[in-house]
């Protein structure tokens, strides 16, 4: 029998004694090392810590914890938004085979000039301040005149408690856009700490969060991957997107489905170790705490509208995009296949430790030295 699995056989019948608690540390710090697991440190070097998981949406449950939103679209988009009875019962929400969640504009009605066509738009009851957000999924929405979003929006006014735009697009675009809108006092810091491209507004970088500025444009940032959005990236598979929400900033990841880090597949995300982001907002021009409170997750798919009505006429598709809203045919890529989502918080290690870099060493060591003591005693005592 190896030490470990001592220590492992040990616990179930020992875990109510003190001897079993510190054996259950134990395991739990070793555990981390055994698994491969990167521990994540605090950007001031003072904390490490990981990500552990707060919830989980997925399979029959993923719809318990969302409300249906049924009021008209605040983006002006040609749709009817469906409570949860009507999109159950026209299966434009429902469970696959495979017990991935479908949510779904309607695809089957042939509808007359200016009615709008049915869709869903969901939002998380509950609210988050700060997190790490991962999405896995099959398929995202596309098309001509379709225009989905998975993203987070704070309550009250709008839109001085934020609002994170992580995956959006329109028609057949191929490149996902990652949006922030803000109060005032809210920039995006240009870097080359993040592989996207800002979004510019008559050729100058568009910088400027603020969403009641500049008819609302936000500070975006493109992603360089043909496979972020669109055809391509429900041709190879889908994949993950993911959003990290703390003192840090927000930045964004994806990664399609060939991609996807092994850490995000076995439930214990580092995202320390996945390279640059797609996209970040620093905290030093746009404090991420302040300017984003109380967000719920949303996910939705709208049709023409602000963005993919506006532009419309100069995406190639065909015809107006009123026109396009009534043949059914057009929408059987207006669909989210969803996997799971989580939502990890952090869970400090070694709690807040200031000092010098060798003060921080020593008081590392000295947990790691008396997680060792405890090890040997537990190991000894068991015996
Ligand atoms: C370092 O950052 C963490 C959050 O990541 C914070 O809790 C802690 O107070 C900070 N420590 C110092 C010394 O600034
Ligand atoms: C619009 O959605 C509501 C449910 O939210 C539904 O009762 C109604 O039938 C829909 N309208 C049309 C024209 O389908
Ligand atoms: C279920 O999974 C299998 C194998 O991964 C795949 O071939 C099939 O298309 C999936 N079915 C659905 C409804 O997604
Ligand atoms: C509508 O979409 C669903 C889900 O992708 C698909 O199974 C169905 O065949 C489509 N219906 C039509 C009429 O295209
Ligand atoms: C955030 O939510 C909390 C709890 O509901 C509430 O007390 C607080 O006023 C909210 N903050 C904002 C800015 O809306
Ligand atoms: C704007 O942000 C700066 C730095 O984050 C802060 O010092 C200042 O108080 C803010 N001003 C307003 C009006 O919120």
């Amino acid at each position: 029998m190896t030490f470990l699995s001592r220590i492992a056989s040990s616990s179930s019948s020992a875990l109510m004694t003190k001897q079993g608690l510190l054996t259950a540390l134990v395991i739990a710090l070793f555990s981390q090392v055994a698994s491969g697991r990167t521990l994540e440190t605090s950007s001031n070097g003072s904390t490490t810590f990981v990500w552990t998981i707060q919830d989980t949406y997925a399979g029959q449950t993923f719809f318990d914890t969302f409300d249906f939103y049924v009021g008209p679209d605040p983006t002006n988009g040609l749709v009817n938004y469906t409570d949860r009875n009507t999109a159950f019962g026209q299966n434009l929400v429902y469970f696959s085979d495979n017990n991935t969640v479908i949510m779904k504009g309607d695809n089957t009605t042939t509808l007359p000039d200016g009615q709008n066509r049915n869709s869903v738009r969901i939002s998380s009851q509950k609210q988050y301040n700060t997190g790490l957000f991962i999405l896995d999924l099959d398929r995202a929405p596309w098309g001509c005149g379709v225009w989905p979003a998975w993203w987070t929006l704070g309550g009250g006014q709008w839109p001085y408690t934020g609002e994170i735009d992580i995956f959006e697009g329109v028609h057949d675009n191929e490149h996902n856009q990652v949006t922030w809108h803000t109060g005032p006092n809210c920039t995006l810091t240009p870097t080359d700490q993040f592989t996207g491209t800002i979004v510019e507004n008559n050729g100058q970088l568009n910088l400027n969060c603020d969403g009641t500025a500049q008819g609302n444009a936000g500070c975006g940032i493109t992603e360089w991957s043909r496979a972020s959005y669109g055809p391509t990236f429900d041709a190879q598979g889908g994949g993950v997107f993911a959003m990290k929400w703390d003192e840090d900033g927000i930045a964004v990841w994806s990664f399609y489905r060939a991609a996807v880090p092994q850490d995000i597949q076995t439930g214990q995300p580092s995202p320390s170790t996945w390279g640059q982001p797609v996209a970040m907002l620093l905290p030093t021009s746009c404090d991420p705490i302040t300017n984003f409170v109380n967000h719920s997750i949303i996910f939705d798919i709208t049709f023409c509208g602000d963005w993919a009505g506006n532009s419309y006429a100069t995406s190639g598709c065909p015809g107006t995009c009123p026109d396009r809203l009534k043949d059914p045919a057009n929408f059987v890529n207006a669909i989210w296949e969803i996997n799971w989502m989580k939502v990890y918080k952090k869970q400090v290690l070694n709690g807040v430790i200031t000092g010098s870099s060798s003060e921080r060493t020593q008081a590392t060591s000295w947990i790691w030295l008396s997680s060792l003591v405890a090890l040997c005693w537990s190991f000894f005592s068991w015996r």
